[in-house]
């Protein structure tokens, strides 16, 4: 078959949506205009563990506008069904609103005020009375008891480890992390009659429609989901949260549309996190580096209700040659929210471990790091002895040192200074596992030649909207401007959540299914048309361009989509395409890697870090847009150096409370934190990944960034700091 040419795939095209947002015409969760919306707000619970003994609501009711409070003591009971599967939420059993009078967290939702204005639900929700049975709450990582943990094993890590020539013990704690988007998370409710429509901010349209189906007893086709635009979600958005079914109880309760905005500090209370983790990891090597042996033993904290895990053992399992492993994943149940996924997750937490690690082992041993990370790279994947899809780590090496200038590394640690600055360089590599789940997609071309995809998929940010239709465009043989792709809606056809790299490799491939199928549509009519020009013409020597079919290398033969549908009296084709997901069994053992490069500068008497420049090297597989690439890879490198520096959730351990749930004391880096950063993508196209040879982007890009400025603040320093965020104190 002649390739379709491609044009809109690959260049670095601008967001198609990015008028609408610099102009506010993108609609966010909380701007949809529901007519007769009322507001609701929610009241937070005042202690971190024990029983509601009362609540007063009557001074919040005689308040102007109030319309209804709802607590444990007044809500219906709530179906909340057995999971139909389709919303994937932690084991355990679900944070049920306004169900029973326990306090499971500081914070946790114990009644909703909702009235005719937004201030008078604000100011009711300030009259509710609570009384508590309170008790002292657990969440303290280090002083909480773990659960049994999750094991892995291959060869015998001890006599492994007590064989080894050079042994490195190291232990390294991270904060916790909220992902701290710039929208709020917000639900606009609707019922009429048995359906329920909400306008929600989420990354998974399915899984909310799911979510809240379970919850009200609903058949799935009475429950829409609308969420056109994103404003960032970094991993929040990826579960139907408790205020979501506030929103709607509230709703079917005052019989009105209703209007929920989290507020700043409920986005640190009721929308999960990153969990902190406590991480000891033994290494083995020989004198050379060659290592032999690993025991990683990681303590992450969860909720008392619910088990979350992440994917933070499988770097331990794969990305360094040795025979021995040995790992531990134990989870402390803790008197907090449940966590979810942040952005490169779980990844993001054992590569600033692993890659710290090596960093110390080079050091010891007297070695590069990036020679170390060479003589230890595996030509097969070790814990399931397949083949690498590609794996192209050693050429972010070469191309990443070049490009960086790492032989302007001093080897020695704080020998290099710039005035009051101790300056240094450092680097990390990364690896994460780009989900890949079943998708849908269904594609219409209209008899005046331009055409809409259409998928439930979301946008939080990375151009959804801009890198389908580059897809669909090329696929289609069509340009950009007739070509439009939709998405936010459970009425189109099921995808995965938008989050673990999913949506270029899952969503993408199911359009260019879709899109695959309609151009041959068109070639089989034109074929068989014996009024058309390529009537009698092999199928599959012929393409499409600009809307125009033709005979491969004889651009003159051909028609336009327009003349052989109004010919044929045709009103449009259309097509469902999918995606299956990963291959089973698995064939190749599939990740995106990269490098991370960063200088630092180090003020030597007051411990400020800078960062100076960092540079990001990858291995993704093929780039649909490199421009959208470029923002996920700066993106991703700003998220990094929050990590390293800079966020960290402050728990007051003697309440529960969190000391810091806002944005001035919460820091993230601002534009003045910022320094040059550099994506450079590894050219070539995975085909073993998935039918467009992608491999995501969106979370491998933060993977190794903690670890690379962490390496390059001990290279400018000589200190070592195994705790994130590293701050000025630890450095004095
Ligand atoms: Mo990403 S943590 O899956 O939004």
């Amino acid at each position: 078959m002649s390739p379709q040419p491609q044009a809109a795939v690959g260049a670095p095209l601008s967001r198609v949506d990015g008028r609408l947002k610099v102009t506010g015409k993108a609609l966010y969760a909380a701007e949809h205009d529901v007519d007769g919306a009322v507001h609701a707000v929610i009241v937070d619970a005042g202690i971190g563990r024990g029983r509601i003994t009362s609540i007063d609501a009557r001074a919040a009711l005689a308040h102007p506008g109030v319309l209804r409070v709802i607590h444990n003591g007044n809500a219906p009971k709530l179906p909340y069904r057995d999971n139909s599967g389709s919303n994937n939420p932690p084991e355990g059993r679900r944070l049920r609103v306004f169900q029973d009078d326990r306090v499971r967290f500081h914070g946790q939702p114990v009644a909703v005020v909702v009235a005719t204005t937004l201030e008078a639900a604000q100011h009711g929700a300030s009259l509710v009375e609570v009384s508590y049975d309170a008790e002292r709450p657990s969440t303290d990582l280090h002083e909480a008891e773990p659960d049994e943990p999750t094991r892995y094993a291959r060869g015998d890590a001890d006599a492994g480890l007590r064989s080894a020539a050079v042994r490195l013990d190291l232990t390294y704690r991270m904060a916790r992390n909220h992902h701290n988007p710039m929208e709020p998370h917000a639900t606009i409710a609707r019922w009429d009659g048995d359906r329920l429509t909400v306008w929600d901010k989420t990354q998974w349209v399915v899984g909310t429609q799911t979510e809240l189906s379970t919850v009200f007893d609903l058949p799935l086709e009475s429950v829409r989901v609308i969420s056109p635009f994103v404003g960032g979600g970094f991993g929040s958005g990826l579960r139907c949260w408790p205020h979501v079914v506030v929103a709607a109880l509230a709703a079917r309760e005052t019989k009105r549309p209703v209007k929920l905005v989290l507020s700043r500090k409920q986005m640190y209370l009721g929308t999960g996190f990153r969990p902190s983790y406590e991480y000891r990891l033994r290494l083995g090597s020989d004198r050379r580096g060659r290592l032999s042996a690993a025991v990683h033993e990681m303590d992450g904290e969860t909720s008392s209700y619910e088990k979350f895990t992440e994917g933070i053992m499988a770097a331990g399992q794969m990305f360094y040659s040795m025979p021995h492993v040995r790992q531990a994943y134990r989870l402390v149940p803790l008197d907090v929210n449940t966590p979810l996924w942040m952005r490169g997750p779980g990844f993001a937490t054992a590569s600033f471990v692993i890659e710290s690690a090596m960093d110390e082992l080079a050091h010891r041993i007297g070695i590069d790091p990036i020679e170390l990370r060479r003589r230890n790279e595996p030509n097969e994947d070790e814990s399931n002895g397949l083949p690498w899809s590609t794996r192209r780590l050693r050429e972010c090496y070469t191309v990443g040192a070049r490009e960086f200038g790492w032989h302007r590394r001093s080897p020695k640690p704080r020998s290099t200074r710039d005035g009051d600055w101790l300056t240094g360089l450092g680097m990390a590599a990364g690896v994460y596992d780009p989900g890949r789940f079943p998708a849908q997609a269904r594609v219409r071309l209209d008899a005046d030649g331009t055409a809409v995809a259409e998928a439930a998929a979301s946008d939080m940010g990375p151009g959804t909207y801009t890198a389908q239709a580059q897809v669909a465009a090329d696929a289609l043989g069509l340009t950009m401007r007739t070509v439009t792709f939709r998405l936010g809606d459970s009425l189109y056809p099921p995808t995965p959540p938008h989050g673990g790299s999913m949506t270029m490799t899952c969503v993408g491939s199911a359009v260019l299914d879709a899109c695959n199928k309609v151009r041959r549509q068109a070639i089989e009519l034109a074929v068989e048309d014996e009024d058309s020009p390529l009537h009698g013409v092999p199928a599959d020597d012929i393409v499409v361009r600009s809307g125009r079919l033709h005979v491969q290398g004889n651009p003159a033969r051909g028609e336009t989509y327009q003349r052989l549908l109004a010919r044929n009296n045709r009103t449009h084709l259309e097509a469902d395409g999918s995606y299956a997901g990963a291959p089973e069994p698995a064939r190749h053992s599939y990740y995106a890697y990269n490098a991370t490069f960063a200088e630092v500068a180090v003020d030597a008497t007051l411990g400020l870090v800078r960062v100076r420049r960092m540079l990001g090297v990858y291995d993704a597989g093929r780039i649909i847009s490199p421009k959208l690439a470029d923002s996920q890879a700066l993106g991703g490198m700003v998220g990094g150096i929050g990590q390293a520096l800079l966020e960290h959730t402050v728990t007051d351990h003697r309440d529960g409370r969190i000391v810091n749930a806002n944005l001035a004391d919460y820091l993230v880096p601002v534009n003045a934190d910022i320094p040059d950063l550099k994506a450079i993508y590894l050219e070539g196209e995975d085909m073993d990944a998935d039918p467009l040879g992608v491999k995501g982007i969106g979370e491998i890009v933060q993977v190794g960034v903690a670890a690379a400025i962490a390496n390059a603040v001990f290279n400018a320093t000589g200190r070592r700091i195994r705790e994130l965020p590293i701050t000025a104190e630890a450095l004095l």
